[in-house]
């Protein structure tokens, strides 16, 4: 292999420069000293939406999309999900190595002790109506966290920051229970400490007047590895909402609160709820066909296909849909599941998906899985805000300890009006073109 470095010539002036290569990347500031003049600001890099531009290094989460690779700190998700916890795999996240078993007791002690939140957060829920969207109480209540923590802001303090970390993997399941609670009219289930982390999710969720909730344990096992795949997806757009939003140094109640806002969104978390909607709408396996044929015609997307870095296959996918069979063994086959199978079969047979390299995504299958544990469509962007609590802030940490970040702030190209001149009241009446 040749010298590590990239040669570029300027034709705008016949200079030439050389740039150094690291891990496949060139520094994007290597370029501002291209320049016309002296004066020139120098050259920048254009890429909406960072198809193209890393914008960290990270030891946390690796994929290699053409392949259909994804490893957490190194370890396969297809190992993790068949043999480790959440709560396991939240350690390994977070502090890099699997725990031992004195670790991991000390760690699910810590985890447990702080599910509870404070009795006014409870009744800041309260006052949502009665129909509110459990992910628009779920972003407002972490938030409103913040509050009732003001030395979380202490983000430099290492001992404060573990505090808060593991209060906010603790208390994400608390809030979303509530948060659904609350939408379906139902008194809060308070946190039974004695259940393991899924496990006392379903019991917040479902518990009505038995003295003990026992949660099934495939289904409680099903939740677990759900939780396992949605754990952390490297530079994601909520993951650079949290990063974004966290170089800011706030607290990290209020910063993951923005990197759920992000995640609400159809295009990401809420895709699984669009693909449940979109399923419904299709309601039998005739209509798959025409489906097929709006979505070729740019008139609707096929919901959870396509993702911006997996072009082979999105090995959570192949997970779930393995996990969906186990799944309905308890709770029945859901009837989605045929149209889903069969939009699969038609969308990987046909040419326009498969030049575009459109597999189904990690929520193609979750949202059927969801439906037949009994959650509603609205928990589904809740069920993936909770696990993904962790990735969120450990890439977050990651950021805040990485001596090369800064406040985040890109650069624009600037496509408005030059300088013109402000125009009176009066004469603003006859300008062409003025909106309505
Ligand atoms: N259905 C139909 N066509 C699609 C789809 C789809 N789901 N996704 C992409 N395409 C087409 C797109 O129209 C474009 O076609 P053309 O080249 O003719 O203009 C081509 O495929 C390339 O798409 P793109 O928009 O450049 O791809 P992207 O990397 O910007 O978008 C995506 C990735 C996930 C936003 C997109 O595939 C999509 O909207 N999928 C549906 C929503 C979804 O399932 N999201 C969940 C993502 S996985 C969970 C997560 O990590 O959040």
């Amino acid at each position: 292999m040749g010298e590590e470095t990239l040669s570029v010539t300027d034709n705008r002036t016949g200079r030439s420069y050389e740039m150094p290569i690291k891990d496949g990347a060139v520094r994007a500031m290597d370029f501002r000293q291209i320049k016309v003049h002296d004066d020139d600001f120098g050259l920048k890099l254009y890429d909406p939406a960072f198809t193209n531009t890393a914008s960290c290094r990270s030891e946390i989460t690796y994929i290699d999309g053409d392949r259909g690779i994804l490893r957490y700190r190194g370890y396969p998700i297809e190992q993790l999900a068949a043999q480790s916890t959440y709560l396991e795999t939240a350690y390994l996240i977070l502090f890099g190595e699997l725990p031992t078993r004195a670790q991991f007791v000390e760690w699910e002690h810590d985890i447990t002790i702080h599910t509870y939140i404070h009795e006014n957060a409870k009744k800041f829920m309260d006052g949502f109506l009665y129909d509110a969207h459990p992910m628009g109480m779920l972003v407002s209540t972490v938030a409103a966290l913040s509050t009732f923590y003001p030395q979380s802001k202490e983000i430099f303090d290492e001992e404060d920051r573990l505090l808060h970390m593991k209060r906010l993997i603790a208390k994400m399941p608390t809030m979303a229970a509530f948060a659904y609670r609350h939408s379906s009219g139902l008194p809060y289930a308070y946190p039974d400490n004695d259940l393991s982390y899924t496990g006392n999710l379903l019991n917040m969720l479902y518990k009505f007047s038995e003295a003990k909730y026992q949660p099934d344990p495939v289904l409680e096992r099903a939740l677990d590895v759900l939780f396992i795949l949605h754990a952390d997806h490297e530079q994601n757009c909520s993951t650079n909402a949290m990063r974004c939003v966290g170089s800011s140094h706030g607290d990290p109640y209020s910063t993951i609160a923005a990197a759920c806002a992000a995640l609400y969104g159809p295009l990401h978390g809420g895709a699984n709820e669009a693909v449940l909607k979109m399923l419904t709408e299709i309601a039998s396996i005739e209509n798959v066909p025409k489906f097929v044929d709006r979505v070729k015609d740019g008139e609707d997307l096929l919901m959870g296909f396509g993702h911006r870095v997996y072009k082979n296959f999105d090995p959570r996918a192949s997970v779930i849909k393995e996990l969906a069979h186990q799944v309905f063994e308890v709770t029945g086959r859901n009837p989605l599941l045929d149209i889903a199978l069969e939009l699969e079969r038609i969308a990987l047979e046909d040419e326009y998906f498969i030049e575009r390299k459109l597999y189904p995504n990690v929520d193609f299958y979750s949202g059927i899985i969801y439906q037949s544990m009994g959650f509603p469509v609205s928990m589904f962007p809740v069920l993936f805000a909770i696990p993904r609590t962790v990735g969120w802030i450990a890439q977050w940490q990651e950021m805040l300890l990485d001596e090369e970040q800064k406040i985040a702030r890109p650069r624009q190209i600037y496509v408005g009006h030059d300088q013109r001149d402000y125009i009176s009241w009066d004469r603003r009446e006859s300008r062409q073109g003025a909106v309505a």
